[in-house]
């Protein structure tokens, strides 16, 4: 293991806290059973502190520790994507605390598959250790409301200041958050769109999964604006894009699939295939954002079930809400 991952390992048991990478994006590390950490992180990141907050795992069986239900399903799904881009919501166990859930009854455990975010998820727990430390509370590692970081430079960008360590993990490769899949009630419920889609779910399961109805428990993810950049940006069927263009001129970025128009100067084509579209994402918003045009234009891609989890983004930042 690493020096670094050791040193970012001790950190952690410190009270302090550690941007890692996920397979996802990269997350802001605290001890989860830490409150003043916790406090700390909430702090970092401008979070209102009734917003609950994702625990990480290095595998299953540390992960439902956390819970005081296991439900068969949740087994299930564990087997068939973890360690990968998939977040459970189960019943709290008594050890989970307030500061963690936002006061819900409900606690969210993932195990990420980055190496590094392993490796430091181990070194965190330490060989053998009887459990003090297992779970690291991590959201992704951005101000709240903006746009999530995919790269090490990102985060110092967004909070350098306010982290005591980002380990590197090159880019985030799914790119986009991780599914969030709520097993606490009746049927499971799809909070949050991500990699893993409602259909594996589906097929995993045996049984539909619903999409959130309005007595699920919010997530932060679910507020209209959020994953925003600075920058106004609005969604544009394709056959509209020449037209807003000429209407707006050269302060305009365009996010498309198309071949770059010669009167746009910050013009980024974007992969037609949506998981190569997910891991480019949010580094192309930041980019187009940081050119400071007027306006972001984004050409809205195939309403298709593949493209879900990408669409879901791209409407909070299309969202003025
Ligand atoms: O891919 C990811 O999930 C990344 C990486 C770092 O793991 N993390 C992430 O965390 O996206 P965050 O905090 O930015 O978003 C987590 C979402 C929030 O919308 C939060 O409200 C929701 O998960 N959440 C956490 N615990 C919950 C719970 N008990 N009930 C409902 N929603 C919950
Ligand atoms: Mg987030």
């Amino acid at each position: 293991m690493s020096s670094e991952v050791r040193r970012a390992a001790q950190v952690l048991r410190a009270g302090g806290l550690v941007a890692f990478p996920t397979e996802t994006v990269y997350g802001l590390g605290a001890d989860a059973a830490n409150a003043q950490a916790v406090a700390k992180l909430y702090a970092a990141k401008a979070r209102p502190a009734d917003h609950p907050v994702i625990v990480h795992f290095a595998d299953a069986t540390l992960a439902f520790a956390w819970a005081r239900e296991v439900p068969e399903v949740a087994h299930k799904l564990a087997a068939a994507f973890w360690p990968g881009p998939l977040t459970l919501i189960l019943k709290r166990a008594p050890r989970v605390c307030d500061f963690i859930t936002g006061g819900q009854d409900t606690v969210g455990l993932r195990v990420p598959s980055h190496p590094v975010a392993q490796r430091l998820l181990r070194a965190f727990g330490g060989e053998g250790a009887a459990g003090r430390y297992s779970g690291i509370a991590a959201p992704s590692a951005n101000r709240f409301g903006r746009i999530s970081a995919t790269t090490a430079q990102h985060v110092r960008e967004d909070l350098g200041a306010e982290v005591d360590c980002v380990l590197e993990g090159g880019p985030s490769e799914v790119g986009i958050e991780s599914t969030i899949l709520d097993l606490s009630g009746g049927n499971p419920a799809l909070l949050r769109p991500g990699a893993v889609s409602a259909e594996a779910l589906e097929h995993a399961l045996g049984v539909a999964v619903s999409p959130a109805d309005s007595g699920a428990p919010r997530a932060s993810g679910m507020l209209e604006r959020h994953y925003a950049p600075k920058t106004r940006a609005r969604l544009v069927p394709a056959y509209a894009l020449d037209a807003e263009i000429a209407k707006l001129g050269a302060r305009v970025a365009v996010l498309a699939f198309s071949r770059p128009d010669e009167r746009v100067e910050y013009w980024l084509r974007m992969p037609r295939e949506p998981d190569a579209y997910a891991r480019r994402l949010y580094a192309a918003l930041r980019e187009l954002d940081s050119a400071e045009c007027d306006e972001i234009l984004i050409e809205v891609p195939p309403d298709e079930s593949a493209w879900r989890a990408v669409r879901d983004r791209l409407q909070r930042a299309a969202s003025r809400a």
